[in-house]
Order: structure tokens, then sequence, then C-alpha cells
């Protein structure tokens, strides 16, 4: 009997539990998809969607939501979260951002990835099934981390990354979604000429009822990406080190008094298709 490979980037996302972090991120979640003016009777696809940090508010705003995710318990919660929100228009299912097996073509008014399809493999792929699903006229919006930004989720990266064994060649970070020439030469791929491609430096707030250093906490027990570097980290008894590095990065960006909240910049991208 022949076994299917371990796909790698579907194994990183199922590790842990994504919803604890993404339950830190409703609010902007929220804010995001009113921003960008998802409404009532939209077909909108969520391609990355976790467990709906995006979807939901689109459903609540009216719109018809696919949500797609690589991840099955990610993909379980978001359908269990629809249930309890009563949003029939709104449903998730497993898939890969590079290859939308069964997705018609041009069937979509949105197609939304919030630091989703960023992570998957074979980018200019993902380019291109985004372009194939929306609709003429539609629109894609990506937001997407940014390399080297001073706040928090690339500082985690480039933290994490100086424990962690380099990775396998050929591979692409996720990162490079965060650079103007790399989305336009994947979207130029696909066909999109440039000045149909626009970008904005939008905000995301995390936001946590405890100390930055349980936040630290809940990244090392439950986020895949934060998981594989504590192991790694722990494999030359340099663990405490990442977790002192973490929690001096958490507290330095933490805004609130009481609890936390820290703001993190990402690169919006918006295709009209
Ligand atoms: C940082 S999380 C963001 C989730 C959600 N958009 C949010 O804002 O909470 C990244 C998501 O991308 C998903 N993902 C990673 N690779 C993927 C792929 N190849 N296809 C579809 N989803 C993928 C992960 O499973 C995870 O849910």
């Amino acid at each position: 009997m022949t076994t299917a490979p371990a796909n790698p980037n579907k194994a990183l996302w199922e590790k842990g539990d994504f919803t604890r972090i993404a339950a830190t991120m409703r609010e902007s979640g929220e804010a995001l998809v009113q921003r960008i003016g998802i409404g009532k009777g939209h077909k909108v696809l969520d391609l990355g969607c976790g467990d709906g940090t995006t979807a939901l508010p689109a459903a609540k705003l009216g719109a018809d939501v696919l949500g797609i995710d690589i991840a099955r318990n990610l993909v379980e919660a978001g359908n269990r979260r629809a249930a309890e929100h009563g949003l029939a228009n709104c449903k998730f299912q497993e898939g890969d951002a590079a290859d939308l097996q069964g997705v018609e073509d041009r069937a979509f008014d949105a197609v939304v990835s919030i630091f989703g399809a960023m992570f998957a493999p074979r980018p200019f792929d993902v380019a291109k099934e985004m372009v194939r699903v929306a609709r003429p006229g539609g629109r894609i919006v990506m937001g997407n981390w940014i390399p080297n930004d001073p706040t928090l989720v690339a500082q985690i990266l480039k933290i994490s990354s100086a424990y962690a064994p380099p990775p396998p060649e050929g591979f692409v970070s996720p990162m490079t979604w965060g650079v103007e020439s790399h989305v336009v030469e994947r979207f130029g791929g696909a066909g999109v000429p440039p000045k149909r491609i626009s970008f904005d430096r939008d905000t995301f707030i995390f936001n946590y009822d405890g100390a930055p250093a349980q936040l630290v906490d809940e990244f090392r027990k439950y986020y895949g990406p934060t998981m594989n570097a504590f192991e790694a980290a722990e494999k030359n008894g340099r663990d405490a080190n990442l977790q002192s590095e973490l929690v001096d990065l958490f507290s330095s960006q933490n805004t609130s008094k009481s609890a936390t909240s820290i703001p993190a910049t990402f690169l919006r991208v918006t295709v009209a298709v």
C-alpha cells in the first residue's frame, strides 16, 4: 500500500491550534472587511481563511462566503464558528491556494486573503488561481506581512529564524509577498498589468487579555511556526534565549497598560481583475 507524501505546508498549519492566535485578531479582521467594502450579496472567497477571522465578519455584512484553507482543523473550527453565529451564508472547506480544485473560473466578486495565501508554496500558481476564480470587474485583496518591518510579525520571524535550521534549497519565503516588486511580477505572470495593482500600508492589532509574556506562551504552545522555532532551539539548549528575546519584543511593542495590544503593519494589495 502506498501513502501520499506528507505535505509540510499543511502539517505546519495543522500543528498546534492557530485558533488561539486568531482569537487575538478578531477586532482587526472585522474592521478590515468593513474598510474594504465587503457588502450584501457579494460572492467572496476567503483564501487561507483560518477559522474565519475575516470570513465570519464578511458573512455578517451579508456576503456569501466560501473559506478555503489547507488545515483541516481550522476548516472544522471555521464551520463550527459559522454555525454558532447562525451564518448559513459562510462555508469552509479544505483546499490549497496554489491549486483550487473544483472552484469554478470567474466565480467570485472578491477574493480575499489576509495573511493566508502568502503562506502557500508556489506563489506564481497562487496568483494565477486567485485571478482565475475572480470575475472580471471583481477584485483581489491580499494582506501580506512585510519582510524586515520593525513591527511584530516580521520581528517574530526574524528572531525565530536565527534559532531554526536554514530553509531547504529553493524555499521561497512567504514574506516575499510583502515586497511590491514580487507582487507585481506574480500577478503579471497571471496576466494582470501593474496599473491594476495598488498598494497600501495597513495595520492589524493583536489584542490579548493578559501580559505580553503570556501571549508569547500562547505562540510557543499553539502557533506552528513558533512551535517549530522552539523545538529547534530546545535541541541546542537555547530555548530560554528565544523565549527572552520574544518577551522583550512583545513587551516593547505593547501599547496597553493593563493587557496586551500590539499593532503590526502589513501590505494591503488590491488587484482590479
Ligand atoms: C497566519 S494564518 C491566517 C488565517 C486567517 N486568514 C486569519 O487572518 O486569521 C495562515 C493561514 O493560511 C493557511 N494556509 C497556509 N498554506 C495554505 C495553502 N497552501 N492553501 C490554503 N491555505 C493555506 C493556514 O492553514 C492558515 O490558516
